[in-house]
């Protein structure tokens, strides 16, 4: 095992920020996965239908959510919308809500309430830099009639927004959310400390050749090419506080993983971390790192505490996890009681690195 030194050792409780996290009773299923992954606090992107355009949803959610599991801070957000003024961001700020999330129009699940168009939120985006509030962006340029834009280059011809926006608004926080290829990387490193990314375990793991076929390993971005991955394990441990951890878990019941046109959502919640360090031992197996890129520090930097200094939050809970190596394989399947719920974990039947509550 390449990263045997890791068995036994100690890291803070890590921080996902970004997760999807459903209703009704998929919530129910999902939500007690989020300690399981080894992680005590999530920054929630409802994605909801209808969405969460209001402050007064937003927080009516976050107590549902609180009660079904009291031991993790939920981060909240709004979903960009023409709903969303000057005065939501302000209210929004004043009442807790942290972030706000933008979907380009059409490129995902749920986009169809998405943005056409950034300019008419600059008044939204001026206010939201003044509140010190996050911008979370699924960074992904709709297919447009006649253009060479497909899944395989969205990400990489959304950029010059991304750098047009934070020119516009230097203070603003953005977060460029599950980001996928080298240009990305390279992209957000060529920004100011106020622009960040998050990078998900399952595209460390994947390229175009694993999803070109399989729903389980089908979500957006898709996942690139193998130098794309290369530079996203690269980055996980280069020590950069710009790059930190997002599964961007997204459970879909698997009935819609088999329908003709399947949903983009990968889940991994319940092995959040155990699958970072999966990941990290096989770019160390490939020759992409070496065991020794691997450290302690890096990890609990990357899991726990860039994330959390970027959005500002202390670690509250101050918890603790202990990785152990992997002595069972992943769940096929999880189910909710009455069995009408089914949803198919990612890399399903293989073994993963555990994160075992101190
Ligand atoms: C997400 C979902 O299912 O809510 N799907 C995905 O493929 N990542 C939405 C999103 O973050 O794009
Ligand atoms: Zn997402």
């Amino acid at each position: 095992m390449a990263l045997e030194k890791l068995n036994g050792v100690e890291l803070p409780a890590a921080a996902d920020m970004h997760v999807h996290l459903r209703d009704g009773d998929m919530t129910k299923l999902v939500i007690p996965t989020i300690r399981r992954g080894g992680v005590n606090t999530v920054f929630v992107m409802p994605n909801l239908v209808p969405p969460i355009t209001t402050v007064h949803h937003a927080l009516d959610y976050k107590e549902r959510l609180q009660a079904l599991e009291p031991n993790v801070t939920f981060l909240m957000s709004l979903y960009l919308h023409p709903n969303i003024s000057p005065e939501t961001v302000i209210e929004a700020k004043q009442k807790g809500v942290t972030g706000i999330k933008s979907y380009p129009h059409g490129v995902t699940t749920h986009s169809d309430h998405g943005v056409m168009s950034y300019e008419p939120f600059f008044p939204v985006f001026a206010e939201m830099e003044r509140q010190d509030m996050v911008l979370n962006l699924h960074g992904e340029l709709p297919p447009s009639v006649g253009e060479d834009v497909t899944v395989l280059n969205a990400e990489e011809a959304f950029l010059p927004t991304l750098l047009d926006l934070h020119k516009r608004f230097p203070k603003l926080r953005i977060i460029l959310e599950h980001c996928t290829s080298a240009a990305a990387l390279k992209a957000v490193q060529s920004c100011g400390p106020t622009v960040a990314a998050t990078i998900t375990a399952h595209h460390l793991f994947m390229i175009v050749d694993d999803w070109a076929g399989d729903p389980h390993c089908f979500c957006k971005p898709v996942a690139k090419l193998p130098s794309d991955r290369r530079a996203l394990l690269k980055a996980v441990v280069s020590g950069d506080s710009k790059f930190f951890f997002g599964t961007d878990s997204a459970p879909h019941p698997a009935t819609s993983k088999r329908g003709e046109k399947f949903a983009a959502g990968v889940f991994t919640q319940p092995h959040a971390v155990g699958l970072v360090i999966d990941a990290l031992e096989m770019g160390i197996e490939t020759g992409v790192l070496t065991a020794d890129d691997v450290t302690e520090e890096k990890l609990a930097n990357f899991l726990s505490h860039y994330g959390r200094s970027f959005y500002k939050v202390a670690d509250e809970r101050n918890e603790r996890i202990i990785l152990s190596k992997p002595a069972k394989p992943i769940e096929e399947i999880l189910k909710t009681e009455d069995g009408k719920i089914e949803v198919v974990p990612f890399r399903r039947g293989r073994m993963s690195w555990d994160a075992i509550w101190k």
